[in-house]
C-alpha cells in the first residue's frame, strides 16, 4: 500500500480532525539500523540501533513535527507560519508551508546555521530573516509576533509539533516489537526528548509495548543550560543545531529524565566530532554534528562502565543528515589529493 506519512499512519493517536487536512511529504518510516560495527568498535555490551532521521524528506526529524503542525494550521485555516530556528526547523517549515500553499517566515541566527539548511529555506520560498543574535533571541521575537498577529507559530512550543515527533517512538517500538532499554538523543530546545518520552508512555498506555526506556539526553558543553541549571547567555558549540541557551521545553526535558530514570549530561565538541566521524567510518552513516551527540553519549557511558548489560537495546536518534552541514564534514576530514591525469602519479597516490 502507498505510504502516506506519519499522520496517516498514526492518525488514531494524533489530534487532527480530518484526514483531508493532512499536509505530508511522506515523512517518517525511517530505518532503524543495527550498528554492530560501532558496537564492536566502542566495546558496548548493549546492541545499538540508529534511528536515521536524516532520511526524512527535508533531512531531519523536524518533518514529523512539521507535517502535524502544518496540517493542523490548515485545519484552522491559517495562511502563514513563523518560526525561529538553528536551521532544520526552518527547512521543514519552508517545505511544508510550500506544500500547503502557506507563507513561511523564518528567523535564524546570522552566520550560525549550516549551509544546507539555509539553502533549503531559501529554495522553498520562505521569507528568511537573519538575526544579529542567537536562537534564543529569535525565539523570543517570533513568540511576540505570533502572540499579536495572525501567523501560526511552528516552533516546538506549538503542541502539534510534539504530537508529530512522538511518532518516532511508535516506529521504534513497532520495529523492535518492544521498547528499547535506553534512548539516546541530542538536546537543544528539548522538544524532541519531550516528544519521545510522550510517545513511549502513550504507546505503553495503549498496550503496544510493555516497558519504557531510560531517556539519555546530551547537550554540548558550551550550550548546556539544563545540565548547568541556569540559562546560558552566549551558547557556543560546533553543533550549531543545538546551540541553545534557554530551551523552551526545559521542564518537560527534566521530567522525561527523572520519570524515566535517565540522564541529561554534556559533551565536549571534541567528543561530538569524534563520534560524528566514527559513525560515518564504521556504519556508513552520515549525520550532522549535533546528531552525533547521541553516539558520543553512548561512548561516554561505555567508558564509565556499569551502565549496559548484555542483551540491552540502546537506540540513538540520528536527528539530521550529514549533508546539511558540508562545511564541518570537510573541516574534519583529510583533504583530497590533487594529481595530474597520469597513471604513474595515480599509482603513487593510491599506495596500494
Ligand atoms: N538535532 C538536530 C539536527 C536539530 O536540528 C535539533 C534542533 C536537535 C537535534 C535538538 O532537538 O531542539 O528538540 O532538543 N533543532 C532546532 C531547529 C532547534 O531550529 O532546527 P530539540
Amino acid at each position: 500500500m502507498l505510504y502516506k506519512g506519519i499522520v496517516n499512519r498514526y492518525f488514531d493517536y494524533l489530534p487532527l480532525e480530518h484526514k483531508s487536512n493532512i499536509v505530508t511529504l511522506c515523512e517518517g518510516d525511517t530505518p532503524l539500523i543495527k550498528a554492530d560495527r560501532l558496537k564492536e568498535e566502542i566495546g558496548c555490551k548493549a546492541d545499538i540501533y540508529l534511528k536515521y532521521e536524516g532520511l526524512n524528506p527535508t533531512g531531519s526529524f523536524k518533518d514529523r513535527g512539521m507535517t502535524m503542525a502544518i496540517s493542523k494550521a490548515k485545519e484552522d485555516n491559517a495562511k502563514s507560519v513563523i518560526c525561529a530556528s538553528t536551521g532544520n526547523t526552518s527547512a521543514a517549515a519552508a517545505a511544508y508551508a510550500a506544500k500547503a500553499k502557506m507563507k513561511a517566515y523564518v528567523l535564524i541566527p546570522e552566520g550560525k546555521i549550516a549551509l544546507g539548511k539555509l539553502s533549503q529555506a531559501m529554495m522553498h520560498g520562505a521569507k528568511v530573516i537573519q538575526i544579529l543574535g542567537n536562537f534564543d533571541d529569535a525565539l523570543n521575537m517570533v513568540k511576540h509576533v505570533a502572540d499579536n498577529h495572525p501567523v501560526t507559530l511552528v516552533n516546538s512550543l506549538n503542541p502539534f509539533r510534539i504530537e508529530g515527533q512522538k511518532t518516532a517512538a511508535f516506529e521504534i517500538c513497532d520495529a523492535l516489537d518492544r521498547a528499547p532499554d535506553f534512548h539516546f538523543l541530542p538536546v537543544g530546545n528539548a522538544g524532541n526528548i519531550r516528544a519521545y518520552w510522550k510517545g513511549y508512555k502513550e504507546y505503553k498506555g495503549h498496550g503496544k509495548s510493555d516497558s519504557l526506556p531510560k531517556m539519555m539526553g546530551f547537550q554540548a558543553e558550551g550550550a548546556a543550560p539544563i545540565v548547568l541549571g541556569h540559562i546560558v547567555k552566549n551558547p557556543e558549540t560546533v553543533a550549531t543545531a543545538i546551540r541553545i541557551g534557554n530551551p523552551a521545553s526545559w521542564k518537560e526535558a527534566e521530567a522525561a529524565r527523572d520519570e524515566s530514570g535517565g540522564v541529561i549530561e554534556m559533551l565536549s565538541d571534541d567528543e561530538i566530532i569524534s563520534a560524528y566521524k566514527l559513525v560515518a567510518r564504521t556504519e556508513g552513516i552520515f549525520c550532522e554534528p549535533a546528531s552525533a551527540a547521541s553516539i558520543a553519549g553512548v561512548i561516554k557511558k561505555v567508558k564509565l562502565g556499569g551502565v549496559f548489560s548484555d542483551g540491552d537495546i540502546a537506540v540513538c536518534t540520528l536527528t539530521g543528515h550529514g549533508l546539511k552541514d558540508p562545511d564541518n564534514a570537510i573541516k574534519v576530514s583529510p583533504k583530497p589529493e590533487t594529481i595530474n591525469a597520469d597513471d604513474n602519479e595515480l599509482l603513487k597516490a593510491l599506495q596500494l
